[in-house]
């Protein structure tokens, strides 16, 4: 029986779900549920057919779509994806947000809700290429190395203390396509090692 006190863990996603999905099998393979008491509460997308969704469901992970469509304004948009967030967790609030993929912008007062317990995955080496066409801005620049970081999310768009980082090589003739793939196997790594570190710190 274990005494650890249960750590549930939100996955967000938009789209393909692919280091969703290394996190999940991380928790799977690593028996996360029996060393920390930690457990994918559930993967939510707001878009509904982000094919992450499926390979959630399959692993018995329960998912829910909030539409940012839906809603007038982000402030909106923001309030019913925290609620949702929470009523995965029976004490309120769940351990450890984890945005992968997810590609919104969040409110400030959305970010001060899980202020420590959010975590976000870029794929640049950061400080540089916050921001959205990272691979692409890289080749341009001329860089010589690229990689991915996860860091802990704060109300500046992709800041953050970093909890991890992952470096590629920036092949001659790279197109952003070749680079991303290159940058994903990596992140595959990277993200669940730093979650897996934050739960055993948790402990
Ligand atoms: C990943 O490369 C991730 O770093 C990036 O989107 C991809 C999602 O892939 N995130 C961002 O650009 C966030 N600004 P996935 O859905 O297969 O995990």
């Amino acid at each position: 029986m274990s005494q650890i006190a249960p750590q549930n863990i939100v996955i967000l996603i938009s789209g393909g779900g692919s280091n969703m999905a290394a996190i999940v099998k991380a928790a799977e393979q690593g028996g996360w549920q029996q060393k920390y008491g930690a457990r994918i509460a559930a993967v939510i997308s707001n878009k509904a057919d982000a094919k992450g969704l499926v390979f959630a469901q399959q692993h018995g992970i329960a998912t829910a779509v909030v539409d940012h469509k839906a809603f007038p304004s982000r402030e909106a948009f923001d309030a019913e994806l925290a609620r949702v967030i929470d009523g995965f967790d029976p004490n309120g609030q769940p351990a450890l947000v984890v945005l992968a993929g997810f590609m919104r912008i969040l409110t400030p007062g959305f970010v001060a809700r899980y202020v420590g317990r959010m975590l976000n995955i870029h794929p640049s080496l950061l400080p540089a290429f916050p921001g959205l066409h990272t691979h692409q801005r890289a080749i341009e620049y001329g860089c010589k190395f690229a990689g991915a970081t996860v860091h802990r999310v704060t109300a500046e768009l992709d800041h953050g203390e970093y909890l991890e980082q992952a470096v590629v090589p920036v092949l001659p003739d790279d197109t952003a396509d070749q680079l991303a793939a290159r940058v994903l196997t990596q992140e595959h790594l990277i993200y669940p090692r730093a979650v897996e570190r934050l739960l055993a710190a948790a402990r």
